[in-house]
């Protein structure tokens, strides 16, 4: 669990890219769990993903052309469609048979919700909807087309298991994320109470009130709460919420190999007037995750000489429980049985 490279979790859907990267008639190309994704919008407006490669000499499609709902190859001009069928080939003379029902690139199950561009790795050939997890709606008040107020995201070069220890850590703020206008050096440390019980493919921090003398959380109105909540394959869903407006983050991890991961950071507002500030938003999502992102390039380095790591408690007992529920999803799917949450509630304690 702690070395460079992490064990990959299929039968999960994972964010591919925000909507607004793949506009009408283009396409965007990206790696996936280490597969070769071709992200495709048509001509009328609906996504597909393909896998990346040419059935007929392997030129990737990405060098082809979008053209109505399929994409022509840039070799020798055969078609594909959002299934992943090969639709033409244009060489063809009369007389010459060939079933293109059987030519096939490969496609990923694809839908598009909350803005983003989702694509499903099946686990052992199954169909998304026979899948563990077949859904992708999990923001609390998100309605399926509300686009971002603000989204970024950045390449770690750490496998998925260190970026997600990152996201879940509550001990390295004070230490990593300071700057002149948000925390100035790790002065003074308080102690920290919360509550935890397990939750859909994960856990969460039990819902509590947030301070109310903070600016920020009297814009969403009276009673500001909070709800933190982590799940497989790699998402934090932080929802606040007050008696005039709701606001989600989504931090998202997508395994682009399995010692690389791209690092979504999103937020979704119920307001409309946030848009307006989307430029200096981003500015501070990018500063704080580039600190992330620094840490991790840098215990990299070290990486490749350790031999032993550490988890203590109660500072690190998250990092453990995301090593239970993976390993859990893991042995829930080589067993063929429905994954079982082994989390049960506790408090934590720590100083932060
Ligand atoms: S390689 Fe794609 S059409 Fe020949
Ligand atoms: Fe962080």
């Amino acid at each position: 669990m702690l070395s460079l490279k992490a064990d990959l979790l299929r039968g999960c859907w994972y964010i591919a890219a925000p909507s607004s990267a793949v506009k009408r008639g283009t396409s965007a190309a990206r790696t996936m769990l280490g597969e070769p994704v071709l992200v495709v919008r048509g001509e009328d407006g609906k996504v597909f993903a393909l896998r990346d490669v040419c059935a007929h000499r392997g030129i990737p499609l990405r060098y082809g052309a979008v053209e109505g709902d399929s994409v022509r190859c840039c070799y020798h001009g055969w078609r594909f469609g959002p299934d992943g069928g090969c639709v033409e080939i244009p060489s063809l003379r009369e007389g010459q048979k060939l079933d293109l029902a059987k030519i096939r690139c490969g496609a990923f199950p694809c839908e598009e919700r909350y803005g983003l561009i989702w694509v499903y790795f099946a686990a052992k050939g199954e169909e998304p909807s026979e899948g563990p997890m077949p859904d992708t709606a999990f923001l609390p008040d998100i309605a399926d087309d509300r686009p971002p107020a603000a989204l970024i995201s950045q390449e770690f070069d750490c496998s998925v298991d260190h970026a997600a220890f990152g996201l879940m850590d509550p001990t390295h703020a004070a230490y990593v994320h300071t700057s002149w206008w948000f925390k100035r050096g790790a002065t003074k440390l308080r102690p920290k109470e919360k509550s935890f019980e397990p939750s859909d493919y994960g856990w969460r921090m039990v819902r509590h009130k947030l301070p109310p003398q903070n600016l920020v959380y009297k814009l969403l109105g009276k009673d500001v709460s909070t709800e933190i909540s982590y799940r497989l394959p790699g998402y934090r869903i932080e929802h606040i919420k007050g008696d005039r407006h709701t606001v989600v983050g989504l931090t998202a991890m997508t395994p682009i190999t399995d010692e690389k991961t791209e690092v979504y950071q999103i937020f979704y507002a119920t307001m409309g007037w946030v848009k307006p500030l989307g430029p200096l938003v981003r500015h501070f999502m990018n500063v704080f995750l580039g600190q992330d992102r620094r840490v991790v390039v840098q215990q990299r380095e070290g990486l490749v000489n350790a031999s032993r790591l550490m988890l203590i408690n109660d500072a690190d007992t998250q990092a453990r429980w995301w090593a239970r529920i993976k390993s859990e999803w893991q042995e829930a799917e080589t067993e063929e049985r429905a994954f079982a949450n082994p989390l049960k509630p506790q408090t934590l304690r720590w100083r932060s």
